[in-house]
């Protein structure tokens, strides 16, 4: 999520780490620092905003040193200041530290760093702890104090750390998030990305989990979890710094949609007590009474966010048995809402500052109401205005379309749901367990949904779709608001006209549309209503419409009423819409690719809506 460069070599450091950081602001933008070994001490720079803002506050010291580490941040605990961005020092300040991951026990080794080893914090952040840890463990080998450090922290990390005593020296450490070295003549890299190693080298050796490096001037050592040499091929880079930046996929959307098992992953981190396997949301300040006095739930949202809104509308229903309302935020600040005691909004926005969403958030609390925020920007304005956050922890979205952001909003309802259902006792224990298991299982699954041979069936089915200029998404219950986010994605993106409709309302209407050989891409993931999504199908095929179906293995009694059909691995049908949202969400992408549709920054559109 965020970026992290390091240094060691015989070149002035500062213009290279700030050089670095700019090519990974794509990454993380919200605040940015850079720590420096001179003359047996550290130099350590941070400030909040752009790298830019960070060279403003350089002041010459700077120059003429050669080893230092860098970071560019995307907040996850702890707003975006300068206090909490990073170089994180130990309490001597002989040591700094760089981090990308989230310590998932911070609260608990925070606690024991204070109150028993005598340590004093100066950030919120969840980093902050390693920078203790590594500091109580030295005696004068950084790679051995860090080795130590990691092994009482859970969670992921991609560490960087110098030390004012080990002059010449960076140790590393990666576990979950990536860490790379460039490797130069006569100078080394560290970096999270290859866009910060390319002005340099183009050798790289890639970290794996567990494996720790200590790197200078002269030479790279990497060594396993046990401390034992590890002999590591050297990687030759081939890409430009434009398809780096991408992880070398051709668009950010791809990146992004390619990134969904890892940002479901992060979202779920941490919220399922590892004891008693419930969801705990320590983030959120409802009181018991609150929860279970709550008559009414205000989903309110704009685009991509309101589609997963009205998924959390149904979710929340069953599980929480508490009536939710989901509203376009354009629509709910304009028709006098009906806002109550005993209710509750929920507003959704990936940036947090959509115009409609945040004057929508104003209008519920300005009527009393408390208004929890899901979203995936720390310090944005809808997380500074609402009562609660819950992040979504996705990492940056680029691309206009929307897609991991939305599948991370998604599970973030799904959390949502199954806490106000225990809060409030309308869950057994034994429905509350297989869904946990089913949430804790979905990044194996969109692994799979997102292997080759998958891509490659969805890719060749475009070819059909992408000739046409209209097509249909169809679907019942949750497979609606599914269909409802497709169409949205296809239009969007390859600018093909797409209508979604409930199954059941195309005899009322729509049909008339249905012509020989038309796409509709039918969503058959509920088992409740199988026989009548089949039945709705039959009506499409007895007018020519070209159907293609995403459905779950098991629902093999599709195949034969369709033209071609994906399958999703078997799931709980609540969960399904979490993985029918990918081939929807590839479909739209490789259908703007066969038109030559610009993919990432589509016609007329805007990444963040600030206006009304
Ligand atoms: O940042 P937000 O989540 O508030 O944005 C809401 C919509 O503008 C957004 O989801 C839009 O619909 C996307 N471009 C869809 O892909």
């Amino acid at each position: 999520m965020c970026g992290i460069v390091g240094y060691a070599g015989s070149k002035e450091v500062n213009a290279i780490l700030i050089d670095g950081l700019k090519k990974l602001e794509y990454r993380g933008y919200d605040s940015a620092g850079i720590a420096l070994q001179h003359d047996g001490k550290l130099l350590i720079s941070k400030a909040a905003g752009s790298v830019a803002d960070l060279e403003k506050t350089l002041t010459g010291q700077e120059n003429a040193v050669t080893v230092g580490i860098g970071h560019t941040r995307w907040a996850t605990h702890g707003r975006p200041t300068d206090e909490n961005a990073h170089p994180h020092s130990s309490c001597c300040e002989e040591i700094a530290i760089v981090h990308n991951g989230i310590i998932e026990n911070h609260s608990a080794l925070r606690q024991w760093l204070t109150e028993e080893a005598g340590h004093t914090f100066r950030s919120e952040t969840d980093t902050e702890v390693l920078a203790h840890l590594i500091e109580d463990y030295y005696d004068g080998d950084l790679l051995e104090a860090m080795r130590k450090a990691v092994s009482r922290a859970e969670g992921s990390y991609a560490l960087v750390a110098i030390s004012s005593r080990e002059p010449g020296r960076l140790v590393c450490a990666r576990q979950d998030s990536p860490l790379i070295v460039g490797l130069g003549d006569g100078e080394n890299l560290i970096a999270s990305d290859i866009p910060a190693l390319l002005a340099h080298t183009r050798s790289t050796k890639v970290l794996e989990d567990g494996e720790f490096a200590s790197i200078s001037a002269d030479g790279v050592e990497i060594f396993d979890a046990d401390g034992k040499p590890v002999d590591k091929e050297i990687l030759e880079i081939t890409w430009d710094i434009e398809a780096a930046e991408k992880g070398g996929y051709d668009h950010f959307m791809l990146k992004e949609i390619m990134e969904q098992p890892a940002a479901v992953r992060e979202t779920l981190r941490q919220r399922i007590d590892s004891v008693n396997g419930k969801v705990t949301l320590s983030e959120l300040g409802f009181t018991a009474e609150e929860l279970n006095r709550l008559e009414k739930i205000h989903i309110i949202a704009c685009g991509t966010a309101y589609h997963a809104g009205l998924l959390g509308k149904a979710v929340i229903e069953k599980i929480a048995n508490v009536s939710v309302e989901a509203d376009v935020a354009s629509e709910f600040r304009y028709r006098d809402p009906l806002l109550l005691e005993n209710q509750i909004a929920i507003v959704i926005s990936q940036s947090g500052e959509t115009a409609d969403t945040l004057a929508a958030l104003r209008l519920a609390r300005q009527k009393g109401l408390k208004v929890l925020a899901i979203t995936n920007v720390v310090g944005s304005s809808v997380s500074r205005e609402a009562d609660e956050v819950l992040y979504t922890w996705a990492g940056p979205e680029i691309a206009v379309a929307s897609t991991k952001a939305y599948l991370t909003q998604l599970v973030s309802l799904y959390l949502v749901a199954l806490y106000l259902g225990e809060a409030r006792g309308s869950i057994d224990a034994e429905t509350s367990a297989g869904l946990i298991s089913g949430l804790k299982s979905l990044p194996a699954h969109l692994k799979t949904i997102l292997s080759e041979d998958s891509v490659v069936k969805l890719r060749d089915y475009c070819d059909h779709l992408s000739k046409w200029d209209s097509a249909f998404f169809v679907g019942r219950n949750l497979d609606y608001p599914v269909a409802m986010e497709g169409a949205l994605k296809l239009k969007e993106i390859s600018y093909i006209h797409a209508e979604a409709y409930a199954a059941g309302e195309l005899k009322h209407g729509p049909l008339a549309l249905i012509v020989e050989g038309i796409p509709v891409i039918a969503l058959v993931t509920q088992k409740a209503v199988f026989d009548k999504t089949l039945s709705n199908i039959q009506e499409v095929n007895a007018r020519g419409g070209a159907v293609f179906a995403i459905t779950q293995e098991g629902f093999e009694e599709v195949a034969r009423q369709v033209e071609s059909v994906f399958y999703l691995p078997a799931i709980d049908d609540l969960l399904a819409p979490v993985l029918s949202a990918v081939p929807t969400q590839l479909i739209a992408y490789y259908a703007a690719l066969a038109r030559n549709s610009s993919v990432d920054k589509p016609r007329n559109l805007a990444k963040s809506v600030t206006v009304e």
